[in-house]
């Protein structure tokens, strides 16, 4: 850090006094009042379609999904159209009630008069991009970040399969890989409710150039045989894995981008349909030649995933090295046709306790027509408020339709409470769990160890990360790993082992 960072890192930690002494601060965030940690929930529905800023996410999703699907995708992005365009401005706080403003982290008098100011950590943008052949109808949901102004990144991505729209050969699937049958998700998107608001394209077109077809290394399919076989196939992969964020044991940023490239070969090779990440950052002063979105570095290595992140929380460090955020994120080369998050509890005078933590709820449609509930999450490091959390993700659980699986790192050993009461063993506030298993432990009993942590160490000691499942006579579990490299200390992929399960299913009639 140079002398001007330790001024801002100065004046924030007066900013922080300042702050908690002007008001009352109770242990727990008022949830409503945020969109994750550290940032204010303020929406924007009412986005206008000459905002400029709308005009280049717009361009910059279009030739993102153009680069990917160019056999599907429009040729001009004036043939598409934008609809619930929501923006998200991520408003600085403290306290998580109020914005803190330049003014007095400046510690400036303020007059009364002129505006106070408050800190943006940028946008995300959030809005579906469609288009329609004679035949059929496309949809494409977005979350774009956007910080600082002229740096875009893809949050989520998500999409009703066009493969199987395509006449004649498809190409092949080596991006793609789960051809399906058109399911109602871009029926439904088209189905606007009155008063949403949609764009036409006829302004972006100066953003507009023709999309480098060449990019995008798929080349045509030898045919669909196999294709078909993957579709009518019951069973499916899910891997849990933590990036340990951006950290590198060097510090340096060249270690980072080896680490995560061989992170993502290492995911390669289990080929899981689906992935939940925890410890997904964007950190804007670190990433190298990669850039600071780490779901970026993830999707750039991993082709054929639809994907979301979720932050849980801003770090303090934000306010003088720029925007940094944690959160989870949920891949899967399945359609994900709905998305949700929960903000689980936190106490803010456990020093224990001071991120935001999120699950994050994804569902996605099966080829065989099932619709799994993928749970994902990253516990506190206070056991209070992992209790507190399992507590709050059971109840959701509960009400949920159709397979659950959920999964991540619970930062808590299997003779934690929170983990009894996963297992239906211990109840907390009169709530038992039922019929909610541990992969592992079913598959190699209780007593197998199953560490996952810490591989920066010699030898691990602790399994901290799990994969559970809601049992259903329509979901077995067929196997559970711990893909182990060896790779130890400044060698290994990350500070964690995935934990890599497979999964049949029938059909309710079977
Ligand atoms: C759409 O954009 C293309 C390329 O800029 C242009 O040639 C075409 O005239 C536009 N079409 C309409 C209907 O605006
Ligand atoms: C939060 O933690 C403090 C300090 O450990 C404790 O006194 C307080 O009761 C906790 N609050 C809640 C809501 O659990």
């Amino acid at each position: 850090m140079d002398v001007v960072h330790y001024l801002l890192l100065f004046q924030y930690c007066i900013a922080v006094y300042f702050v908690n002494c002007k008001r009352q601060i109770h242990d727990e965030p008022d949830y409503s009042k945020i969109e994750y940690g550290g940032i204010l929930h303020k929406k924007d529905t009412t986005v206008s379609s000459q905002d400029k800023d709308l005009v280049a996410v717009i361009q910059y999703s279009y030739s993102f999904v153009k680069e990917r699907f160019p056999w599907s995708v429009p040729d001009f992005l004036n043939q598409t159209k934008t609809s619930d365009v929501e923006k998200l401005e991520l408003v600085y706080s403290i306290d998580e009630e109020n914005p803190v403003y330049k003014e007095d982290l400046m510690q400036q008098g303020h007059d009364g008069v002129s505006p106070l100011h408050v800190i943006l950590f940028g946008f995300l943008y959030k809005f579906t991009l469609y288009w329609e052949t004679q035949k059929e109808a496309f949809a494409h949901q977005f979350t774009v970040s956007m910080f600082p102004r002229e740096v875009l990144n893809m949050y989520s991505h998500i999409y009703s399969d066009p493969q199987s729209h395509t006449q004649g050969t498809p190409p092949s699937v080596s991006c793609e890989s789960n051809p399906q049958p058109m399911t109602s998700q871009s029926d439904v998107l088209l189905q606007r409710e009155e008063g949403s608001h949609e764009y036409f394209h006829k302004d972006a077109s100066h953003w507009l150039k023709d999309s480098d077809q060449s990019s995008c290394k798929r080349e045509p399919s030898d045919g669909v045989s196999s294709d078909k076989k993957h579709q009518s196939k019951p069973d499916f992969t899910v891997m849990s894995f933590n990036t340990w964020n951006m950290n590198s044991l060097s510090g340096k940023e060249k270690h980072y981008v080896k680490r995560i490239q061989y992170l993502g070969e290492v995911v390669a090779r289990s080929k899981p349909d689906i992935i939940g990440f925890q410890e997904v950052r964007y950190e804007y002063s670190k990433g190298g030649q990669l850039g600071p979105s780490q779901v970026q570095h993830l999707v750039d290595m991993l082709e054929g995933y639809q994907f979301v992140f979720q932050p849980g929380q801003l770090q303090p460090n934000s306010l003088y090295e720029g925007r940094t955020e944690e959160g989870v994120a949920i891949f899967s080369r399945f359609p994900i046709m709905s998305v949700n998050h929960l903000l689980l509890f936190r106490n803010r005078s456990n020093s224990a306790d001071t991120h935001q933590r999120v699950c994050l709820h994804a569902v996605i449609s099966h080829p065989t027509g099932t619709q799994i509930n993928i749970l994902n999450t990253h516990l506190s490091l206070s056991h209070e408020a992992r209790e507190k959390a399992v507590l709050a993700i059971w109840k959701y659980v509960k009400q949920l339709q159709g397979p659950v699986i959920f999964m991540g790192d619970l930062n808590a050993e299997p003779e934690e409470q929170a983990l009894k009461f996963l297992r239906g063993e211990v109840s907390l506030e009169n709530q038992q769990t039922t019929g909610f298993v541990d992969v592992w432990s079913e598959t190699h009993g209780q007593d197998t160890p199953g560490l996952t942590y810490n591989t920066l160490k010699q030898d691990l000691s602790k399994r901290i990360d799990y994969i559970f499942m809601k049992k259903s006579k329509h979901m077995q579990i067929v196997e559970v790993t711990t893909p182990d490299d060896e790779r130890r200390g400044h060698k290994a992929a990350s500070d964690h082992l995935p934990v890599f399960a497979k999964f049949t299913l029938s059909t309710p009639e079977t």
